[in-house]
C-alpha cells in the first residue's frame, strides 16, 4: 500500500509515545520508508533503540544530530509525509506560531510535503480556548488532523484527547499519500537519446533528464505507480520503477512492454541515428566526410497510435513561438502538449527552471510563468489529473 513512500515519524512526549512504536511498524509493514524524530520529551516516554529496531535507523532527536548536517532541512526534503504522533499542546502551539525551537517543529516548519498530526492531551488542555485557536491555524495552513478519541488518559482519567489508534492513523496515510494518483500506471520518459557513431562518438542533445525526473518525483508523491524510462543517471524517488536506456530504438523498446493509462514523454528524441555505426572507434586519419542517416522510431506516435491509447502527454522544444508546437499539438494527436522555447535564458534544457504553455486538444493555450521543474511537474499533474477524470 505503500511500497517505497517515505514517512517521516515525528515523536514528541506523551504516554501515547508508546503507541508510534506499533505505528512504525504499521507503516513498516506497509512498505514505508520510515525515518523517526524524537523530542527529549519523548525520551522520557520511549527508548530510542525500540524505534531503530523497527524502522532500522536510529532516530534523530537534535536540532544538532552529528547524523546529518542540517537534520531538520534535510528530513523535511527527504519525506514525502510527515506525521506528528502524538502531536502535544505544546508542539502544536509551537507549530502554530511558527516557533522551531526543537528539531521537530523546525521540521514542519520547513518542509512543503502534507503534514499530519494526531493530537494527544488531557481533555482541559484540548478545550481551552489557546489549544481550539491553534487547531483552527494548524487547519488553515493545510495540515490534516486525525483524532483525538474518548478513553482513558494519563492518570487514570477518561476524557476527550486519546491519540487516534494506529489503525487510524494508518488510514488517514493512505488517505494522504494514495492521493489523487491512486496507484494509476504512469509512463514517464526523460533525458537525451544519444545515438551512436562508433563506440566512443554519440549524436545528441542537451537534455540533462531534469524535466522528466521531476515529473517522476511529483508523480511518485501523487500516488501514481511510476515507470521512468530514462537515459538521464539522476537521483529519482525509490518507489519510481526506473528503465535506464540510451538510444532512441532502446527508448521505443522500452517503452513498447510498458501498457500505462497515462504517458508523458519529456525525453528529447534523436528523430535521426547514424544508419551504420562501426564497430571500432573511427580513426582520425580515416577520415570522416559525412554521416549517413536513418529515422529512428517515433515513441510518442506508437503510443498514441495504441487502440486502449492512454492520455498522452508531449513536450515541444521549440526555438521560436508558440505555432509550431500548436501545429505539432495537433498532428502528434497528444491530449496535452507541453511548449517550451529552449533558447530562453532559464528555460529547457539543463536548467532548473522551465517556462511552458500548455496546448490542448482544441487548441486552448495556457502559458505559465518561469517556475521551479518540479512545480512545472505540479502544474502538468493537475491538468493530466483533470483531463484523466474529464474522460470518464
Ligand atoms: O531534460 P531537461 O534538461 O530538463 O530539458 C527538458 C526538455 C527541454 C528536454 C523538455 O522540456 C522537452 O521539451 N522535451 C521534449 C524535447 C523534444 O524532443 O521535443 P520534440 O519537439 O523534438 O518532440 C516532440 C515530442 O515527441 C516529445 O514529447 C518527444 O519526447 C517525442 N518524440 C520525439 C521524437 C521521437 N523519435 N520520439 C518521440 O517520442
Amino acid at each position: 500500500m505503500l511500497r517505497g513512500r517515505r514517512v517521516l515519524l515525528c515523536v514528541t512526549g506523551g504516554v501515547a509515545a508508546y503507541k508510534s512504536a506499533y505505528l512504525a511498524r504499521r507503516l513498516v509493514e506497509a512498505g514505508a520508508m520510515v525515518r523517526v524524530e524524537m523530542t527529549e520529551s519523548a525520551l522520557e516516554f520511549v527508548g530510542p533503540q525500540t524505534f531503530a529496531a523497527i524502522t532500522g535507523e536510529a532516530p534523530f532527536t537534535g536540532l544538532f544530530d552529528a547524523a546529518l548536517v542540517s537534520p531538520h532541512t534535510e528530513l523535511a526534503r527527504w519525506a514525502d509525509l510527515v506525521v506528528v504522533a502524538p502531536a502535544t499542546a505544546a508542539t502544536l502551539g509551537r507549530i502554530a506560531n511558527g516557533i522551531s525551537d526543537d528539531l521537530v517543529t523546525a521540521t514542519v516548519l520547513a518542509t512543503t510535503v502534507p503534514v499530519l498530526l494526531a493530537p494527544a492531551m488531557h481533555t482541559e488542555m484540548w478545550e481551552h480556548p489557546a489549544t481550539v485557536r491553534n487547531l483552527e491555524t494548524l487547519r488553515e495552513f493545510g495540515y490534516h488532523l486525525v483524532g483525538p478519541e474518548e478513553g482513558p488518559l494519563a492518570g487514570g482519567d477518561i476524557g476527550l484527547g486519546r491519540v487516534a489508534e494506529p489503525e487510524e492513523i494508518m488510514a488517514a496515510v493512505a488517505g494522504i499519500l494514495g492521493g489523487e494518483g491512486q496507484g494509476r500506471r504512469i509512463l514517464i520518459t526523460a533525458g537525451g537519446t544519444r545515438e551512436p557513431v562508433d563506440p566512443v562518438r554519440f549524436l545528441g542533445n542537451r537534455s540533462s533528464g531534469k524535466m522528466g525526473h521531476a515529473i517522476a518525483d511529483a508523480a511518485v508523491a501523487r500516488g501514481y505507480d511510476v515507470t521512468l524510462v530514462t537515459t538521464a543517471d539522476l537521483p529519482v524517488h525509490p518507489a519510481a520503477k526506473v528503465i535506464r536506456v540510451e538510444t532512441a530504438e532502446e527508448m521505443f523498446g522500452a517503452v513498447e512492454g510498458i501498457d500505462p493509462e497515462i504517458a508523458i514523454m519529456a525525453a528529447a528524441v534523436a528523430d535521426f541515428r547514424p544508419a551504420d555505426a562501426a564497430e571500432s572507434k573511427i580513426p582520425r586519419a580515416d577520415g570522416l566526410s559525412s554521416i549517413q542517416l536513418a529515422s529512428t522510431p517515433d515513441i510518442l506516435a506508437s503510443v498514441v497510435g495504441r487502440v486502449d491509447r492512454p492520455f498522452t502527454v508531449g513536450f515541444a522544444a521549440e526555438t521560436g513561438g508558440l505555432d509550431r508546437a500548436r501545429e505539432k499539438a495537433g498532428t502528434k494527436g497528444v491530449d496535452l502538449m507541453v511548449y517550451n522555447d529552449v533558447t530562453e535564458p532559464g528555460s529547457g534544457f539543463g536548467t532548473d527552471t522551465n517556462r511552458v504553455a500548455f496546448i490542448d486538444r482544441e487548441g486552448e493555450v495556457e502559458e505559465l510563468p518561469l517556475l521551479a521543474k518540479r512545480e512545472v511537474a505540479e502544474r502538468i499533474l493537475d491538468r493530466v489529473s483533470a483531463g484523466v477524470g474529464g474522460r470518464g
